[in-house]
């Protein structure tokens, strides 16, 4: 335990003693992940400052290695699982009471279990004690007197940390911290819970009401008379976001890849799924397994609800104007291709142009591509500036009437950028082109809504969003779906038929053609449930608050190059480093329990726009942690080393 603290600003054991249970009692369930403390081996940013429009201002140097980790890597102070009682009460007096072990690459305690209730994000939610939250910095003490907050910090509020350090509580906000403070705190964390853990299969028709959304993508509420009102960011009831109870719905997070817990920033290729989904599925195949739209016995009428309760939940999330407009594919790069060769086939014509952007996806290239290949089209491309963002002037210039078509994504899945996308449908639209959006990297960073946006269409992938693979959904504006010829004809999709002719059904019956994929489109309405609930405005904010805390940090990084560094970016980071190939960079990482991706990641355009044929893509989600930057970021410095 430290002893070069100065006396006099320490409380008494008994104080301590009180004021640690206290803070394990305000915590889920009390002990949360341990993960070692130890110094970065550069100089440490601290983290900048978020001002009110959002705009990241430049972080403060220190000097002397700092190294800011939330509570969720310490364990609430980084105090041993064995000196926790059954009450989740700690004794500072227990011989077993000792500090998160410094060692780096030894995590495997980082999930230890937690006595008692073992509550996950949908489920008991305890309150926070006025004062305390779940989050704190540990610096190193003979670095206190040079911080430029130090008087600010009460003593009160500082405990004993592992040796030379201070644990400071998450009271004393680095700039970058206020911003997600003040979300949290218009968040009635004293109301009644509106958690609502996954107990059975619910009825198509029967929507919660914490899933409504209004066109800001927030929850709405319910009025004492039971009607449903919209919530505006101050009266939303729900649960604060905590990083640690949200990770106990993912399973997989416990894994032990090398020895090591798991890292997983690997999610733009796909993201993990918590339990709610997991049961969701084996619920329906336990359950409701019946194909659907078509039998009278009840679990086809199971099935059919179920299915399409799962496109009201997509209609809801998209802020779609009605449910027709939604419909279920395999995954995105289908949904694309669904417009390419329903609408495009039908639509374009010898010396029209598309345009698409440089930052775009190979699925969002390739139809096309065929496309204009088949058709005598031509492809015109947005390019991005040094930093990775399209440029709208040269934009504008390229938009003429032989513009039909402009297909862009809202977010870059190799370089993270997020696209002005409302402008870019505008000016399509002034030119009298139809527009779609990608919204395959977008959907589970930021709250997408189809209306205010205006696309034609907009694409995602459910395995993206938390849900399963092999499910995806294309939005289209309803009379344009049902003008548009269906690109594939079967069952399911038909009014009638006679050997002379067939009708079709209208949206979106018209474009699902077959038995599709019932229990995993029933998947992606838990993983929308789940997004939902918790908040997609709180989920971009705290992502937001990752990828800063990690652009810094990665920049300290000797011989690091970041491709794509445009201000307005969600979770990715892309890099380079000198010496290293980017799948050395990928194996090290690997053999540390930390899977990234290494390569083109299916946009080799936009990566040769930058010089190179691949990179290294830590990619984020919102169960990641602050604790897993820093380990990704040590495993770097280590390599360099
Ligand atoms: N499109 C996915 C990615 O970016 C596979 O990795």
């Amino acid at each position: 335990m430290s002893t070069n603290i100065n006396p006099d600003n320490l409380l008494n054991l008994q104080e301590l003693e009180q004021l640690a249970n206290q803070f394990f009692k305000s915590g889920p369930g009390g002990l949360v992940n341990q993960v070692p403390v130890q110094q970065a081996p550069e100089p440490f940013l601290l983290p900048g400052n978020i001002g009110d429009e959002g705009l990241f201002s430049p972080p403060q140097q220190v000097n002397t290695p700092i190294h800011s980790i939330p509570s969720s890597t310490i364990g609430g102070g980084g105090i041993s699982p064995s000196a926790i009682n059954q009450n989740n009460a700690v004794n500072l007096k227990d011989p077993q009471t000792s500090f998160a072990d410094p060692n780096l690459s030894d995590r495997s305690n980082s999930s230890a279990p937690v006595s008692g209730s073992t509550p996950t994000a949908f489920g008991e939610q305890l309150p926070l004690q006025p004062g305390f939250s779940y989050d704190s910095y540990l610096v190193k003490t003979d670095l206190i007197p040079d911080l430029p907050l130090k008087q600010n910090f009460p003593v009160e509020q500082l405990s004993i940390a592992p040796e030379g350090l201070f644990q400071l509580s998450y009271q004393q906000d680095q700039a970058f911290d206020i911003e997600l403070k003040k979300i949290l705190s218009n968040i009635n964390t004293s109301g009644p819970s509106n958690a609502l853990p996954f107990t059975g299969a619910p009825a198509a028709t029967e929507i919660p009401f914490y899933f409504l959304s209004d066109k800001h993508g927030l929850p709405a509420v319910k009025s004492d008379q039971g009607k449903v009102k919209q919530a505006g960011i101050s009266n939303i009831i729900s649960p604060p976001f905590d990083v640690n109870l949200v990770r106990r719905d993912f399973p997989i997070l416990q894994e032990q890849v090398n020895g090591k817990q798991l890292i997983w920033l690997d999610n733009a290729a796909t993201t993990q799924k918590p339990k709610q989904v997991i049961d969701r599925i084996s619920y329906f195949y336990e359950h409701e397994n019946s194909n659907i739209h078509r039998a009278a016995h009840e679990l086809a009428a199971r099935a059919t609800d179920a299915y399409e309760g799962a496109r009201k939940k997509v209609q809801t999330f998209l802020n779609a104007g009605s449910i027709n407009e939604i419909i279920f594919v395999r995954g995105a790069t289908e949904a694309i291709n669904l417009v390419a060769k329903s609408w495009g086939e039908q639509n374009l014509h010898a010396g029209d142009e598309i345009i698409v952007s440089h930052l775009e996806h190979h699925a969002n290239i390739v139809p096309w591509q065929q496309l204009a290949a088949k058709k005598g089209l031509k492809i015109k491309v947005i390019p991005v500036d040094d930093d990775g963002q399209v440029l709208i002037d040269e934009y504008v210039k390229l938009l003429g009437p032989k513009t039909k078509l402009v297909s862009f994504t809202q977010v870059s899945n190799a370089l993270g950028t997020v696209t002005p996308a409302a402008q870019i449908v505008h000016l399509a639209h002034l030119a009298g082109a139809k527009v779609l959006v990608d919204g395959a990297q977008s959907v589970s960073h930021m709250p997408v809504d189809v209306q205010a946006l205006n696309a034609d269409w907009f694409v995602f992938s459910g395995h993206k969003v938390f849900g399963p693979t092999g499910i995806g959904v294309l939005y289209g504006k309803e009379d344009l779906l049902n003008e548009t010829q269906p690109w594939q004809g079967g069952g399911n999709m038909i009014k009638d038929v006679t050997f002379e002719h067939t009708q079709y059904h209208d949206a979106p019956g018209r474009f699902e053609a077959g038995t599709g994929n019932i229990a995993d489109a029933v998947g992606l309405g838990a993983a929308i449930d789940y997004v939902s609930h918790l908040g997609m405005p709180l989920i971009a904010q705290y992502e937001h608050y990752l990828l800063v805390y990690a652009t810094q940090l990665l920049k300290e990084v000797k011989g690091i190059r970041l491709i794509g560094t445009a201000p307005d970016k969600a979770s990715v980071l892309s890099f380079v480093l000198d010496g290293y190939k980017t799948e050395e960079v990928g194996a090290a990482l690997n053999q540390q329990g930390i899977a990234v991706r290494s390569g083109h990641h299916c946009a080799q355009p936009i990566l040769r726009r930058f010089g190179v044929e691949s990179t290294v893509r830590p990619s984020l989600a919102f169960y990641n942690t602050c604790a897993e930057i820093d380990l990704l970021v040590n495993a770097l410095h280590s390599l360099k080393r």
